[in-house]
């Protein structure tokens, strides 16, 4: 059996313990939650502490955001944990991830996410050089909306009729302005090698009905395009529902017991 503990309860946390729960994963028993808040009424597993989590368990999941690993990550590797990682974003801090590289023997791992297609582009981030890579990631006004923004832009955003690219910049930048945005744009850095290179496009459409990311990338290897469309997770409209599948599927190769009739790793 390996033990697992999660961190995060909501649109991500939760479907990811029901699922483990439901035998998504053979031999995987989810010992608690940590979450900062109380566990809603009739929660299936427990409410744990952190330092219960390490001390228990072989394998933490952080669904909770980019806080959690650049508070806890370090520590949970010290102490042995593998740790599968939601929020890719945390990585774009050059000195959190160097620590992280250094920490163990705990393994670190970041799930694929919203997006697909990172195969691909560590394939060929390691085969030559990468020239240009870019994110474009449209969604409702309502989700792209941030505590710094004055009430003249967030109402600008909120009352668009068409389209409006509100953002365009490089990933770090992104990381300090819409730093949830940044999920995405991070873990294709981090295929391809290198965060600096991936240019961050943020589009505001009231008729967005999914989250779309469009990723394309030119490298040695070819040249990439993928188009993800993603269903809003009813939970959280800011977060794609496959995402809590990918946690468990990026989990099940940690484990090393891959889901699916014919594993794709
Ligand atoms: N890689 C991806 O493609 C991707 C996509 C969406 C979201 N994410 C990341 O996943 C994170 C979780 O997303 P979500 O939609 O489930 O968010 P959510 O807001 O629905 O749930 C977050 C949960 O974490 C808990 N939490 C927050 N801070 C905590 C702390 N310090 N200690 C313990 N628990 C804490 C909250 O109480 C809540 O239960 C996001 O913050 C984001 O960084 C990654």
């Amino acid at each position: 059996m390996t033990k697992i503990a999660v961190i995060g309860a909501g649109a991500i946390g939760r479907p990811v313990v029901e699922a483990l729960l439901a035998g998504a994963i053979d031999d995987v028993e989810v010992i608690g939650v940590v979450n900062d808040k109380p566990l809603p009424d009739g929660f299936p597993v427990p409410q744990i502490h952190l330092a219960e989590a390490i001390a228990t368990s072989d394998v933490i999941v952080e669904c909770a955001g980019q806080a959690v690993v650049a508070r806890h990550a370090v520590e949970i590797l010290e102490s042995g944990r593998d740790l599968l990682v939601t929020s890719a974003g945390a990585l774009a801090d050059a000195g959190l991830a160097t620590r992280m590289t250094a920490a163990g023997p705990g393994r670190f791992v970041v799930t694929s996410g919203a997006v697909g297609g990172v195969d691909l582009l560590v394939s060929a981030g390691s085969y030559g050089s990468v020239q240009r890579a870019s994110v474009t990631t449209t969604k409702l006004p309502g989700a792209l909306l941030q505590p710094w923004m004055d009430d003249a832009t967030q109402e600008r955003i909120r009352t668009t009729t068409e389209p409006i690219t509100i953002f365009e910049g490089t990933a770090e930048e992104a990381a300090r302005f819409f730093p949830r945005s940044l999920n995405v744009a991070a873990t294709v850095g981090l295929a391809l090698g290198s965060l600096d290179l991936v240019e961050v496009r943020l589009i505001a459409d009231p008729a967005a009905e999914l989250t779309s990311h469009v990723i394309e990338a030119d490298t040695d290897a070819g040249s990439y395009r993928f188009e993800i469309r993603n269903h809003p997770s009813p939970d959280n409209p800011r977060t794609s529902g496959v995402v809590a599948r990918a946690v468990v599927r990026s989990l099940s190769v940690l484990v090393g017991r891959p889901v699916g009739a014919v594993s794709i790793i």
